[in-house]
């Protein structure tokens, strides 16, 4: 079966086949020559990965997954959550995001926040959702170089490092992308 993982992002797609058996072939955008920018303009990261992978569905007639990933954090009632990727605005930039936190968490004693993922997957008709969640802290300063996004200021629970700290293999085993895709892997293997 040819299955699209609506990304661009070759790292990922090689990360998510590894985990799935042959007979699963994982096409990405540029494989199904899907050029145009899907806007994701819903409030929820339920809804935005829905509308990633029924864009692919309706328009290339492919089955389809899409993710879509924010940073909750409790203080801020899970700001920055949908809308993580451009919380300093645009431009789009990692540094400036992670900036703007550190500064209106700080004089916020509670630094209690949480990774999500939720995939949203279209087969043979039917949708279903899987979500990964990894709670962790905010830390005062960044630390680390790894990773992208808020790695250098997240600190996952049971953990002494930041996500930037470590391996990809150590973060993908515990992170909220690697437990969603964990999830929709094992749906996908109860099938065959
Ligand atoms: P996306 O849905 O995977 O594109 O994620 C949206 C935004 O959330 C990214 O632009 C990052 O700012 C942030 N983000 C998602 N996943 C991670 C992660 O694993 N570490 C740090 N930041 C992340």
């Amino acid at each position: 079966m040819k299955l699209v993982f609506a990304t661009n992002n070759l790292n990922k797609l090689a990360e998510v086949q590894k985990m799935l058996p042959d007979s699963i072939e994982l096409l990405s955008l540029k494989d199904i020559s899907c050029f145009e920018d899907i806007e994701e303009t819903a409030s929820t990261l339920e809804g935005n990965a829905q509308i990633k992978a029924n864009h692919i569905t309706e328009n290339y007639k492919y089955n389809c997954f899409a993710d879509d990933t924010g940073l909750e954090v409790e203080a801020l009632n899970g700001a920055p959550g949908v809308y993580s990727a451009r919380y300093a605005g645009e431009p789009v930039n990692a540094e400036n995001n992670m900036q703007k936190l550190l500064h209106v968490l700080k004089n916020t004693d509670n630094r209690q926040a949480h990774f999500r993922t939720s995939i949203c997957l279209n087969l043979n008709g039917e949708q279903h959702f899987f979500d990964g969640v990894c709670k962790g802290e905010i830390l005062h300063d960044k630390q680390g170089e790894k990773g992208f996004g808020y790695d250098p200021i997240f600190k996952p629970e049971g953990h002494s490092m930041s996500f930037a700290k470590m391996s990809s293999e150590e973060k993908n085993k515990i992170s909220h992308r690697g437990l969603a895709i964990q999830k929709l892997v094992q749906f996908l293997l109860s099938l065959s």
